[in-house]
């Protein structure tokens, strides 16, 4: 039985289209997913949108049509966005879909049982672009404005029912301060100076409304109401946190419940890091949910702000849809991806989308490194051995024994490099480290543009008694190749199956056959690839862009 692993998103508002942000968190999700997948778990990842806010209602009604029209017309976009940039997510889920809907009021039920909830009074500063409430002393600390839009936070009193969160302080703390599991359930919220933060809040941590006045809160019939009240909204963030359970809320899905890892950024962390695993616990505690567990992860990452500054659409810096379809048209999907997920706000601090910067990583990484180092040789086994894939045959340290003592110094011979570089990958991919598996993969392709300027095959090729040194050169390259671009593959699907394609490999079509998953571990082993296969040259992988 494979290994399941379940990763999701932040399922997002409906109230305007997808921009960068929401393209980011998706996009090394799917890295993260292929990843599992490539290695052979049973992956499900997850995406959608949330849709019982009350600025989708407003949003429509500024427009004059429908919330349903609005979120349908919404929800496509996202869904479309994320098909057309080649996400492989399972599903898709809608928070105004009745498998949702359903489950939501099943499980607020339960929790109405438990006593963990109840009826009462709340006043508070209230953020209406995040729809949440903020606490005294951080209200303050903000000037009473919302830390994200920087607008005037509203005071309001509404009658709702309450979470007792409080009750939840110590628990809490024994799985973040501590790291000790509670009812056998494991938590942690990352990076660490996330958690810090979180921890600080949980400490003074009070009750939370679970949901809103209907009327009061302006959504008509657009929410999902309370069980057994129907003058009650359940509160459109405990609705949305839910959607991470009801998704998989099925005799087919329950298995991948909990989730190994919540991808969210910084500005939705209090919810997730606090009162999503406090709810579950209470959920936990009712009568058949003993299987619902803590999600492993709760990783949190920081902001994209573009060309030096916050994106704003008055700045004109605003990374759009429009935006992101022309770095596909101009540098490809996956060098998009590859931008993401290699220079991307993962750890604590904010990352620049600059153009500048998006060439040049472009230029020095992809089409000098890697598609570079595919053409050399693929060109070299077209011109020395017609195009077909010589026999290693001869030891690598032979080939290398002739030369200076300084360039075997600088040497580490391939077959000794792929294996390290495939722990080092694995490693950081166990910590989520994209940007640092990232460097692994490509250090080899790297590694093999040294090994070549060392052992100059180009050299050796105008001396025939060489023949057997230059064929083991160009089959050893093209081995450290063939292991770099399965280890890539996650990052650029579509580049990394082009150099299968030109090696003669199919793992495409053997993950393909077998549900999406591949053989990672056995893949990576040295001395794969025939001799005799013919190398297909092609076009520039990634041409060199010329601005
Ligand atoms: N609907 C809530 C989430 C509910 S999850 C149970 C929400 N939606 S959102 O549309 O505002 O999306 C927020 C998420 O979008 C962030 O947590 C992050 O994943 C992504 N991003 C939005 N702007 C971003 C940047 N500028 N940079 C990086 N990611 C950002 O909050």
């Amino acid at each position: 039985m494979p290994d399941s692993f379940y990763i999701t998103t932040p399922i997002y508002y409906v109230n305007d289209r997808p921009h960068i942000g929401h393209v980011y968190t998706t996009t090394i999700a799917d890295v993260i997913a292929r990843y599992h997948r490539l290695r052979g778990d049973d992956v499900f990842f997850l995406t959608g949108t949330d849709e019982h806010a009350a600025k989708v209602v407003d949003a429509a009604a500024e427009r004059g049509i429908s919330t349903q029209d609005w979120a349908d017309r919404n929800a496509g976009e996202f869904e479309s966005t994320f098909q057309r940039l080649g996400m492989s997510n399972d599903d898709f889920i809608r928070t105004s879909q009745d498998r949702h809907k359903e489950r939501v009021q099943k499980y607020v039920k339960a929790l109405l049982k438990s006593g963990d909830v109840y009826l009462g009074d709340y006043e508070g500063w209230y953020d209406a672009g995040q729809e949440e409430y903020v606490p005294e002393n951080k209200a303050k600390e903000q000037d009473y404005k919302s830390a994200i839009s920087g607008r005037p936070l509203v005071r309001k009193t509404e009658k709702n029912y309450f979470f007792k969160l409080s009750a939840y302080r110590e628990p809490l703390l024994k799985l973040l301060e501590q790291g000790e599991s509670v009812d056998g359930c494991a938590f942690d919220v990352q990076p660490n100076a996330r958690k810090n933060e979180i921890i600080e809040r949980i400490r003074t941590a009070e009750d939370v409304p679970i949901s809103r006045d209907v009327a009061g809160a302006g959504l008509g019939d657009w929410c999902i109401t309370v069980p057994g009240d129907d003058t009650h909204a359940i509160y459109v963030w405990i609705d949305a946190l839910f959607n991470y359970l009801t998704t998989v809320d099925t005799d087919e899905r329950r298995h991948y419940w909990p989730a190994n890892v919540h991808l969210i950024a910084k500005d939705i962390l209090w919810f997730h890091a606090a009162i999503w695993p406090a709810m579950l616990l209470a959920l936990k505690k009712q009568p058949g949910y003993d299987w619902v567990q803590l999600p492993g992860v709760l990783y949190s990452h920081s902001f994209w702000i573009s060309e030096g500054k916050k994106m704003s659409k008055s700045e004109g810096n605003f990374i759009d849809l429009e935006k992101i379809d022309q770095y596909v048209e101009t540098f490809s999907l996956d060098a998009l991806r590859w931008f993401l997920a290699t220079q991307g706000p993962m750890g604590t601090t904010d990352s620049d989308f600059a153009e500048a910067r998006f060439i040049e990583v472009y230029n020095s990484e992809l089409a000098n490194t890697l598609g570079n180092c595919l053409s050399r040789v693929c060109n070299m086994t077209n011109r020395y051995f017609e195009g077909q894939l010589p026999a290693g045959g001869q030891e690598i340290d032979d080939v290398l024994l002739n030369q200076d003592s300084d360039a075997q110094a600088k040497l580490v011979t391939l077959d000794r490099v792929a294996p390290n570089t495939h722990s080092n990958t694995a490693d950081s991919a166990r910590l989520l480290a994209l940007a640092t598996y990232a460097s692994h993969a490509l250090s080899l392709v790297q590694q093999i543009d040294l090994y070549i300027e060392v052992t100059q095959p180009f050299k050796r090729a105008k001396d025939e008694s060489k023949r057997d040194e230059v064929a083991t050169i160009l089959y050893n390259c093209a081995e450290a190749l063939r292991i770099a671009s399965i280890l890539l593959w996650p990052f650029m699907p579509t580049k990394a199956e082009e150099i299968w394609r030109r090696l003669g490999c199919g793992y495409a079509e053997q993950m393909a056959a077998n549900g999406g998953r591949g053989m990672l571990d056995e893949w990576v082993l040295w001395g794969q690839l025939k001799p005799g296969t013919p190398i297909a040259q092609g076009d520039p992988l990634f041409p060199r862009y010329q601005p």
